[in-house]
């Protein structure tokens, strides 16, 4: 029995492009029920080799999985392809998907194998489906396979759902943590964890009730802060603070809910927000931004000490983060970090560190700050601005080196003469690396494309000329109106943005 109280033997299961999906009452014609094997199937059990889709979850016992896939290994059945999938059923459970090919005796006994194992467990095959739905695509043949053997990434925003792999905190608090002896602290931050935890991607976020004291941390940390954003912060940050007391209620009285946030960046600059429940990995993190997806928490610090967090916290997230990623010029300098090799995603986590998290640019002769981390820790702010000797010209190739504090001030900061100079930078960094295939953001799908054939480049040549006529004719417009409109400078900006093949066979990419 599935967790709401159906039976998931009676489930229709199909696919839609890559997505799974099960609808009640409409049974698939080739579903088998297991629980009652009937003498029927056996006599018309033949050698043909069938395709089969099995969707399992799993009883709560240690070594389930592997007794479940041992399964498939016992009888010789070849396993085409298996992955986890947050459960559709039951709330912080995985489903497991599995495709294979056999015959109909293979797929009898497994199923009676399988049952002694798993939870729930639905079957189904794509043959003699008829008219009723559309040919089925292979596993096989669907994108994600266009990326070869490279580790698995998220290639679709709804696979950020499976990349939450929370490293510290989150429900469980360190000794050395300042809430860690505080049980009504820890239970609040098991609330939060609850609801990151069972948070999928398109559900609106939770409206959270903060307590009065929390109320007041946020206010002590909000006022000391606010004192020194005129006179250290960027003007890219300061842009977008009267929208957001405007639209999402940033006062010193009122912690700003994730959701209206989240609607108001989705309106600016297409960023959204997903709750987290604590420390998430690298990996995990930069997947989201790829995505324009901010993993963002939901909890406040201990208040015990307002100026002190080991770990980001709603006031980092909301004060330090949320104005720069609601300007538009700022989410070019988050990059692009889908399928890169361990080695890449470290250096490209060590940028992020010291621009988002502690950048600095100069403003008018002066130093500002950009850094999220820097515009939400009053300590650190007036530390770095008053130690200029610790801020070095910021180069990809030498800051990634530099090590990263999470408990302490950094070592050094890092700066560039503008804020587009730090987004050069890193898309002159990004284009450095190298990878088997170009790879593309569509932003209609929300999905990852590996360009790794002559149809799908010129699918998106198609679109970019589509594009291109409709800049064309708006220049065209305003040129008749403004005799001051200089057209050569999008020229040149159209001809760098290209790649093109220089007369001695030299390349110059850019995306
Ligand atoms: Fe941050």
């Amino acid at each position: 029995m599935s967790a709401s109280g159906k039976p998931l033997l009676g489930l229709w299961l199909y696919r839609s492009g890559e997505n799974w999906d099960t609808k009640t009452e409409v049974p698939i014609q080739e579903a088998i029920e297991l629980a009652q094997p009937k003498e029927e199937k056996n006599k018309q059990a033949t050698k043909e080799l069938e395709r089969i889709s099995i969707i399992f979850s799993l009883k709560n016992q240690v070594g389930g999985l592997v007794r479940a896939l041992q399964a498939f290994q016992d009888l010789g059945i070849n396993v085409l392809h298996i992955e986890s999938r947050t459960s559709n059923t039951a709330e912080n459970e995985s489903d497991f998907f599995v495709d294979i090919e056999c015959d109909v005796q293979q797929l009898e006994q497994v199923g009676t194998l399988l049952r002694r194992e798993v939870k729930t467990m639905v079957i189904g095959s794509y043959q003699n489906r008829g008219n009723e739905f559309s040919p089925p695509i292979p596993l096989s043949a669907t994108t994600s396979f266009d990326f070869e053997d490279m580790p698995w990434f998220p290639k679709r925003i709804q696979d950020i759902d499976l990349a939450q792999n929370v490293l510290r905190y989150g429900s469980a608090l360190d000794a050395d943590h300042p809430g860690f002896k505080d049980p009504i602290y820890r239970e609040r931050r098991e609330h939060f964890a609850r609801i990151a935890n069972n948070h999928k991607y398109g559900k609106p976020i939770p409206q959270v009730q903060y307590t009065q004291e929390e109320i007041k941390t946020w206010g002590t940390v909000f006022r000391e802060l606010h004192k020194r954003y005129q006179k250290h912060a960027c003007k890219e940050y300061l842009e977008n603070w009267p929208q957001l007391v405007k639209y999402c209620g940033y006062r010193e009285d009122n912690i700003p809910q994730l959701q209206d946030v989240n609607i108001f960046l989705k309106r600016k600059t297409g960023f959204q927000l997903r709750p987290v429940a604590g420390y998430l990995s690298p990996r995990d993190f930069l997947s989201g931004l790829a995505f324009r997806l901010f993993h963002c928490t939901q909890y406040i610090r201990h208040s015990s000490d307002p100026f002190y967090t080991p770990e980001p916290d709603c006031c980092h997230e909301l004060l330090g983060h949320m104005p720069l990623l609601a300007n538009p010029k700022v989410p070019g300098i988050l990059y692009k970090s889908w399928c890169l090799t361990n080695n890449l995603r470290y250096c490209f986590g060590q940028l992020y560190f010291f621009t988002i998290e502690f950048g600095l640019c100069k403003q008018n002769g002066e130093m500002k700050v950009y850094g999220a981390g820097l515009l939400s820790s009053v300590a650190e702010l007036e530390y770095a601005i008053s130690h200029p000797e610790k801020i070095s010209r910021f180069d990809p190739n030498v800051t990634c080196k530099q090590e990263c504090i999470i408990t302490s001030y950094q070592l050094g900061y890092w700066y560039t003469d503008s804020f587009e100079e730090a987004k050069e930078k890193m898309r002159a960094y990004a284009e450095g690396i190298q990878r088997p295939f170009g790879i593309r953001y569509n932003p209609y799908t929300q999905s990852v494309e590996a360009l790794s054939n002559e149809q799908k480049i010129e699918a998106v040549v198609s679109e970019l000329r589509g594009d291109l006529c409709i800049v064309n004719s708006a220049l065209k417009k305003i040129s008749e109106r403004d005799a001051n409109l200089d057209i050569h400078r999008f020229d040149d900006l159209l001809r760098t943005g290209l790649k093109i093949q220089g007369e001695e066979g030299d390349e110059t990419t850019q995306e």
